[in-house]
Parts: C-alpha cells; structure tokens; sequence
C-alpha cells in the first residue's frame, strides 16, 4: 500500500460495513417483557426480551405506516403496533393480526413481515447482526439467518469471571477504532503513577501478521515498564507470559493474555451508531485475581480509567475534526491504521464487485516505533 494513504477520503463519510454482527447492548438492560430502544448503523432498532428470556430485535418502524414499534405494547410474545394496533412475531416479526379487517377481506397477514434482525446473547451482551441493505420491498420478505454466529470470547478454563465497561464516543467509528489500534498516544493519554509515566517511552518493536479479515500482533512478552505486567508475572509464578493482539473486521479487537494456568481475555468492539456517533464496549473474561478480594473491581477501575481517558481525548478530537482539517498516518506508528483502512477498502471492494477479499497485507512485518 502506498505511504502517502489518504485518510481524508476514508473519514468523511464514515462508511459502515454491513453484513456483520455488532453489540447492541448489555444484556443486564434487558428485562423479560420489555422492550428497549436502540440504533446500529443509523437503523433505528426496538429490542426486547419474551416471556421465556430470548432476546429479539426488529426494526423500529411499523411496516404499515412507519409508527417506532418501541412505542406500542408488547404481551412478552407479539408487539402490538401503538397506531392501529397492528400485531406482529417478536422473533420473525411475521404480521399475526390486523383489527381492521373484517371477515370477508382476505388480506394474506402472515405474508406481512416487521424488518427483523437475528440476534444473539454473548458474554452478556446481546449482538445483533445487520445485513447488507437488502432489496426494496421488504415488508413482504421474512429476514434470512445471520450466515455465522455472534462472535465470543475464547475462553482457557471452566470457571471465570466477567465484566464489561461502555462509553459513548463522539466520533465516525474509523477515529474510534484507529484511536484503539494506536500505539502511540499511550505514553500522553493514558499516564498513571501505577502504570506509566511519559518517562518510561522506550523503543519497542513487535511482529504483525495477516490472518484472515485482520491482522495479529504475534504472541510476545508484554512490555517490562509497566507494574501489573510486573505483578502478574510475581503472581502467576510463569516465567513466560505471552499476549496476543489481534484485529479483525468490522471492528473486532480481542487481547488473550496466558501466564502458566491463568489467562485474561478481552473482546473491545468499536460500534458505528451513526456516521458521526460510536461506542466501544469492553468485555473481558479471566480466571486471575480470585484471591484479591476486590479483583473484579479493580481490574474494573483500572479499565474504567483507560477507556474514559480515550473517551475524552476523542471528544477534544472531534472538535478539531469539525472543520476537515488535513490529517495524516506516519510510519510506523500509523501503519496498523493504515492496514485496517486497507481492510475495509477490501472488503467494500469484495461487496460490490465480488472476487477475492484483497488483504493488504503479504506476509509478516516488524513495525518499530516509541511508544
Ligand atoms: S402504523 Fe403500525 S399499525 Fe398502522
Ligand atoms: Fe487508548
């Protein structure tokens, strides 16, 4: 790829890949027979849970005159449009009544279908998958399966514990996602006494692979200067700790930490809400610091800061942002946004004209940069 990439032509228009499963929202905010409102890639969606505990999600427009079906009432199995009362399959979304009719009128209901998207609960958050825009027309077709399941964190061990963190961002999911893959703001954003200061910038060279849809930060030793890293190799009593990064379309991060029989994983997913919105949602599941009475919490903290750190500094940013100014990527340090640019180009590519997905990457690379 070019070094000059331009980035201008990338972020204006923010595009969203369809075609993917996204986080819609913590499955603890979702309570039996209730809906809750919500939006992923500018559709506006109405997700709720039925009366055995199954999340659902539809498109939140009534397909007879467009009313949020988020406003009508639901029994825990159909949702009944607040307008005319049109009723409709939670799940399917399939038309079960219209009040209107009278016996004679023959109107087909069950070929009438709300817009409904397959969804699914992992690691505590319901996932929602968001097809590519399919052809006009739709309030007589019946929504197709997702093609693959919702993605999970992997996890080493039968026991764990989980916890999430969210934070809404103000900016195009690019700047949300490039902002995570960047390795160097670090050392100005995230300062802390018991992580790092600006003084412990060093040297670091780390290895990165194609795989498929991303690219993977090889399996290497964490770095030396920061104190958990420390305290985990004491804890764990393993002379090896390894961590593996890898990045995967359309906006995947997972992180597996493993140190002898103890292993930390997380899953962070940057998720277009509109082109000028996003959220990222931080899971993690680990089998470590069950002897630290307040293990969770703190680990919970330590993230909480970290990510309010990025939130904030990409509020300031949007502010800059407002006016188009020429931005640019560097390397090396820029070069894992360069590859994601290059990913989602492919993949736009491969929608449109099909073929082949066009990695941008043709083998192994050693990115060096200060950090
Ligand atoms: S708009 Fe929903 S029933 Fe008419
Ligand atoms: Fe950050």
């Amino acid at each position: 790829m070019p070094d000059d990439f331009p980035l201008q032509s990338q972020t204006p228009d923010a595009l969203m890949l369809f075609g993917f499963w996204y986080r819609a929202l913590p499955a603890n905010q979702l309570h039996r027979g209730q809906l809750a409102k919500t939006m992923l890639l500018e559709q506006p969606l109405v997700i709720g849970r039925d009366q055995q505990g199954q999340a659902f999600a539809l498109r939140d427009a009534c397909p007879h005159r467009g009313m949020p079906l988020s406003c009508g009432q639901f029994d825990g199995q159909q949702i009944e449009c607040s307008y005319h009362g049109w009723k409709f399959d939670a799940h399917s979304g399939q038309c079960r009544l219209i009040p209107s009719l009278v016996a004679e009128q023959t109107l087909k209901i069950d070929r009438i279908y709300a817009g409904s998207y397959p969804c699914e609960e992992r690691d505590d958050f319901v996932w929602v998958f968001i097809p590519d825009p399919g052809p006009a027309g739709a309030g007589f077709s019946k929504s197709a399966p997702a093609p693959v399941p919702a993605p999970e964190i992997p996890k080493f061990s039968k026991r764990y514990k989980l916890a999430y963190l969210t934070a809404d961002l103000p900016c195009s999911v690019d700047h949300g996602i490039i902002g995570l893959m960047d390795p160097a703001h670090g050392p100005f954003v995230h300062q802390a006494w018991w992580w790092r200061t600006q003084k412990s910038i060093h040297e670091k060279q780390k290895n990165f692979e194609p795989i498929p849809y991303g690219f993977r930060m090889s399996a290497h030793t964490p770095s030396s200067n920061s104190a958990p890293y420390k305290l985990l190799r004491l804890y764990a009593d393993a002379d090896s700790i390894s961590t593996t990064i890898d990045f995967v379309l359309p906006n995947l991060r997972s992180e597996i930490i493993r140190a002898g029989k103890y292993w930390f994983a997380s899953l962070t997913t940057v998720t277009p809400i509109t082109r000028t919105q996003c959220r990222i949602d931080v899971v993690a599941a680990w089998n470590l610091f069950r002897w630290i009475p307040f293990g969770p919490e703190l680990l919970k903290f330590v993230f909480a800061k970290f990510v309010e750190q990025d939130r904030r500094t990409m509020e300031l940013q949007s502010e800059g942002l407002k006016h188009n100014p020429h931005l640019m990527l560097i390397d090396d340090a820029d070069r894992p946004a360069k590859w994601y640019f290059g990913l989602k180009n492919a993949m736009l590519e491969m929608k449109k004209n099909g073929g082949e997905f066009r990695h941008p990457m043709s083998g192994p690379v050693t990115l060096r940069w200060r950090s």
